[in-house]
């Protein structure tokens, strides 16, 4: 693979990189950490800028690109909708074309894909989807990172993601899995089936990779998982949906009896966080043993690393 074929590349979803492309992208992040383990210091966004642009709150995602960003001499700068115009004095086309005179690449996380599409189209530098309504690409980079950090690899792993099957995680799970030759389940009840659209398009990658994909309200499609996966029942921005969602999901918590119907005694558990105990998750299983969650979250910060190592010019 020639590494210059990423250069000035955004990440919007992962529809727009191939399987060898993200293998890539998997495998520097594995150097990154060893190289962050082993204490060595590189510089090499030395003289570089990143903005990042936040619409709502975060922990990991914000704190993943600056530290990534700033231990390699790079000098990211936070923009919160209190601090910038973006769509609301300034045209969104507006904001990406001055941006991008500014800046080396743009981190963007909010509500719309259309937002970060066009600040993509129209700043002329790499921009990265920290979240949107639709897709969560960066974290999900960080999934299977932690699941062949678990398993050696992750090509034929069943992965089930129980809960919310519509939201930005679930369905940028379905994509990077179609594309790696995973076995992905969702299972979640009728109401929250991701849309057929998404379905078609990773049925067609599910295709040339050897990949399964699986869309069921039955819990007994856990047997067999090599790993459980959840997300908070309510995303950022449905607070207003809140009752119907509990009522919907209950059943589709992930406790010991969940984890125990796998049939395997070392399925992981994962979980993007932030988690809501109690709710999606128990605690014994998001603090037992059997939890990566916390792997999970370091290896925001290596992918997210790899992912503007290799992007930005
Ligand atoms: N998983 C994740 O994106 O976490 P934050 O919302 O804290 O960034
Ligand atoms: N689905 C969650 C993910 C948080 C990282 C949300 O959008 O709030």
């Amino acid at each position: 693979m020639d590494p210059k074929q990423f250069k000035g590349r955004s990440l919007l979803t992962w529809k727009d990189y191939t399987a060898e492309e993200i293998r890539y992208l998997l495998d520097l992040s594995v150097e990154v950490k060893q190289q962050k383990k082993q204490g060595q210091i590189h510089q090499r966004f030395i003289g570089k800028t990143l903005a990042l642009i936040f619409e709502k709150r975060s922990t990991r995602t914000r704190c993943a690109f600056e530290t990534a960003f700033g231990e390699e001499g790079g000098h990211p700068v936070f923009l919160s909708t209190q601090d910038i115009q973006l769509g609301a004095k300034e045209s969104i086309e507006d904001t990406a074309r001055v941006l991008g005179r500014m800046f080396d690449a743009i981190e963007f996380r909010g509500f719309k894909q259309e937002t970060v599409e066009k600040l993509a189209e129209y700043s002329g530098v790499p921009v990265y989807n920290g979240l949107t309504d639709q897709f969560h690409p960066t974290q999900v980079l960080a999934d299977i990172m932690t699941l062949e950090e678990a398993f050696g690899n992750s090509r034929e792993k069943k992965l089930c993601f129980v809960g919310d099957g519509r939201n930005n995680v679930a369905r940028s799970l379905m994509v990077i899995c179609a594309k790696l030759g995973l076995h992905f389940v969702i299972i979640t009840p009728k109401a929250l089936m991701p849309d057929q659209a998404l379905q078609d398009v990773c049925q067609a990658y599910a295709a040339s990779s050897g990949a399964t994909l699986e869309i069921t309200d039955n819990l007994n499609a856990v047997q067999g998982a090599n790993a459980l996966y959840t997300d908070v029942w309510v995303s950022m921005g449905e607070e207003a949906e809140r009752e119907e969602r509990l009522r919907l999901l209950k059943p589709y918590q992930v406790n010991k009896a969940l984890m125990k119907k796998t049939g395997r005694a070392d399925t992981i558990f994962l979980h993007c966080l932030p988690a809501v105990k109690g709710e999606e998750v128990t605690q014994d299983v998001i603090d037992g043993p059997q939890s990566r969650a916390w792997d999970q979250a370091e290896n925001r910060k290596h992918t997210v690393k790899a992912i503007m190592l290799a992007t930005i010019k």
